[in-house]
C-alpha cells in the first residue's frame, strides 16, 4: 500500500503521530500535577496596573478531560482507519472502495429506468422525454468538451446536428462510432499531387466541387489531379463513410474555414482524426441512449430498409429534420425547425421534375414556414429554403432560367413540420 520502496518513512511518520499524540498525554499529566491554591501563594509575580496578578494555576478539568478524550479518539480512529503510516487500519477502509461501493449503488438504483429502455428501437429511445433527459446528462458530461453543449462541434469536431454524417447517420452507424471510436487518416498528399502550384490548383476544383470561393481557371487547370483523391473521397468528391473520408461537396469542413487555403494545408499535411471509443466506460443501455440522443438531435438518417420506402407526406414530416416526398406531381421539401438544409435523399424525388424540364416545362418552387417566430425572419428562411432547392435542381443540370422563384401570397402554412415545406412543380 505505500508508495515507498522501504518501510522507513511508514515507520517514521507513525512514529511522529504516536510521539505527538503521548507528548500531549504527558503534558496533559505533567501540568496537571499542580493544584490549585489560593491566589495569594499562586502567583507569577507579574503584577500590572499595581493590582493585576498572574496566576499560575493548573487547566480547568473539563477542559483538561475534553483533551484527553480527543488523544482517545484519535488513538482509536488510527486502530480503525489507515492514518498511521502504511498501516491500512483493520476495517480495511480506501477512499476507493467507498467510490466504487457509491457507484455500484447508484447503478443499482437507475438499473430499473434502463431495464424500460432495453428492448426499444433508436428511434422510440429518441422519442422517450426521459431517455432523452438522461443522454442529454450523459452528453453534457462525456462529450460536449469535444463536440460542444449543443453539440454543433467546433473546429477539429464534427456538428452532430446536422445530416452531414463522416462516418455515417443511421442508427447503426453512430453506434458503432460511439461504442468503437473512429480514426480518420487522411494522409499527407503534397508530393504526389506535385507543386505547390498544382496544389493550389486543385485546392479550386476542390472548392468549386461546393461551389464555394474559387478561381475557376485554376479549378479547371486542378481538376485531372483529384484522381488521387478519388480512392478515399470518391470520384465525385461525396466522400466514404466506411473510410471516414468526408464529403467535399458541401461546403462543410470541420478543420477550417471554406476557402481554397485550408484546403491546400490539408491536401500538403494531411489530418489524423480521432474520435475516442466509449464501449469501455458505458453499459450497453447507456451506449443506445446516447446513440439514440445524438441521432435525434436533427440529422439522423432513417435505418436502411425504412429508407427505401417511398414515406407519405405527413409521415416523413413528422420527426424534426428535413425529408421530401411525392404526391400528385408535386414535390414537397421539408425541413427541421429554423433551418435550410435539403434532405439528402432528394435528387431521387426529383427525377420526375427533371424529366419534366427536359419536356419543355418550367419549374415553379415555392417557400413556405410555419407560423412560430418572428415573421420577417419566417420569410428570410423561406427564401433560404427555396434557394436551397433551386441549388438542388441546377445541381441536377436544370438551367436558371427554367426555376420560376414564386413567393406564395400567404408564406405562413400554419403550424408544425408540415407547414416548413418548399414546394417544387411543374407548370
Ligand atoms: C476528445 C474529443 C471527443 C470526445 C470526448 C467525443 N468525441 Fe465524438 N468525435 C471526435 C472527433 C475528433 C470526431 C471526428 C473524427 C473524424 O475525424 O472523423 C468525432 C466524431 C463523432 C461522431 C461521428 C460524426 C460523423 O460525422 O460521422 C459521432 C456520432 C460522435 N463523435 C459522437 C460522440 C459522442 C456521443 C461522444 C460522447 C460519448 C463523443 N463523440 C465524444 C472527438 C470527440
Ligand atoms: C487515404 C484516403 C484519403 C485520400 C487519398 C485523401 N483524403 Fe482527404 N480526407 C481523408 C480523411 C479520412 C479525412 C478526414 C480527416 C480527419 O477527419 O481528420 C480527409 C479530409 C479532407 C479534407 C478536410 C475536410 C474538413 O472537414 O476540413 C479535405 C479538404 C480533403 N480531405 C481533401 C482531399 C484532397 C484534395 C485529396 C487529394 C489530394 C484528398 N483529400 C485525399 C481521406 C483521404
Amino acid at each position: 500500500m505505500s508508495d515507498f520502496t522501504s518501510n522507513f518513512w511508514s515507520v517514521y511518520v507513525a512514529g511522529i503521530t504516536l510521539a505527538g499524540i503521548l507528548g500531549c498525554l504527558a503534558l496533559l499529566w505533567f501540568s496537571g500535577k499542580t493544584k490549585a491554591m489560593t491566589h495569594t501563594d499562586n502567583t507569577t509575580g507579574h503584577v500590572w496596573d499595581g493590582d493585576l496578578r498572574e496566576m499560575n494555576n493548573p487547566l480547568p478539568r473539563w477542559w483538561v478531560g475534553l483533551f484527553i478524550i480527543t488523544c482517545v479518539f484519535s488513538l482509536i480512529y488510527l486502530y480503525l482507519y489507515p492514518g498511521l503510516g502504511s498501516y491500512q487500519g483493520s476495517l480495511k477502509w480506501t477512499q476507493t472502495g467507498q467510490f466504487e461501493r457509491e457507484v455500484e449503488r447508484g447503478n443499482e438504483q437507475v438499473a430499473p429506468i434502463y431495464a424500460g429502455f432495453a428492448g426499444k428501437s433508436i428511434e422510440a429511445l429518441s422519442k422517450d422525454p426521459q431517455a432523452m433527459a438522461i443522454g442529454d446528462r450523459l452528453f453534457m458530461n462525456n462529450c460536449a468538451q469535444c463536440h460542444g453543449s449543443d453539440a454543433r462541434g467546433s473546429k477539429g469536431f464534427p456538428n452532430l446536428t446536422d445530416d452531414n454524417w463522416t462516418w455515417g447517420g443511421t442508427p447503426e452507424q453512430i453506434h458503432e462510432t460511439i461504442t468503437k471510436g473512429r480514426m480518420a487518416i487522411m494522409t499527407p498528399m503534397g508530393a504526389a499531387v506535385g507543386s505547390s502550384d498544382d496544389i493550389r490548383n486543385l485546392a479550386n476544383y476542390v472548392m468549386s466541387l461546393s461551389n464555394g470561393p474559387h478561381d475557376s481557371v485554376r479549378a479547371n487547370l486542378g481538376k485531372s489531379k483529384f484522381t488521387v483523391c478519388a480512392a478515399c473521397h470518391g470520384a465525385d468528391g461525396k466522400g466514404n463513410q466506411a473510410l471516414g473520408a468526408p464529403n467535399l461537396t458541401r461546403g462543410i469542413f470541420i478543420y477550417g474555414p471554406a476557402v481554397e487555403s485550408h484546403v491546400a494545408d490539408m491536401i500538403a499535411n494531411g489530418r489524423t482524426g480521432v474520435m475516442p471509443a466509449w464501449e469501455s466506460k458505458f453499459t450497453p443501455e447507456q451506449l443506445n441512449v446516447l446513440t439514440a440522443y445524438v441521432w435525434g438531435r436533427g440529422g439522423g438518417v432513417a435505418p436502411a430498409p425504412a429508407a427505401a420506402a417511398p414515406a407519405a407526406p405527413a409521415a416523413a414530416a413528422s420527426a424534426d429534420r428535413a425529408s421530401v416526398a411525392v404526391e400528385g406531381g408535386v414535390v414537397s421539401f421539408f425541413f427541421a425547425t429554423g433551418k435550410s438544409d435539403v434532405a439528402a435523399d432528394a435528387d431521387k424525388a426529383l427525377a420526375e421534375v427533371v424529366a419534366g424540364v427536359k419536356a419543355g416545362k418550367k419549374v415553379q418552387v415555392s417557400g413556405f414556414v410555419d407560423s412560430t417566430g418572428d415573421a420577417a425572419q419566417n420569410a428570410e428562411l423561406a427564401k433560404q429554403r427555396a434557394f436551397a432547392v433551386r441549388d438542388q435542381l441546377k445541381a441536377l443540370g436544370i438551367a436558371e432560367d427554367k426555376i420560376d422563384l414564386k413567393e406564395p401570397k400567404n408564406i405562413d402554412a400554419g403550424a408544425g413540420a408540415q407547414a416548413r415545406r418548399v414546394e417544387v412543380s411543374l407548370v
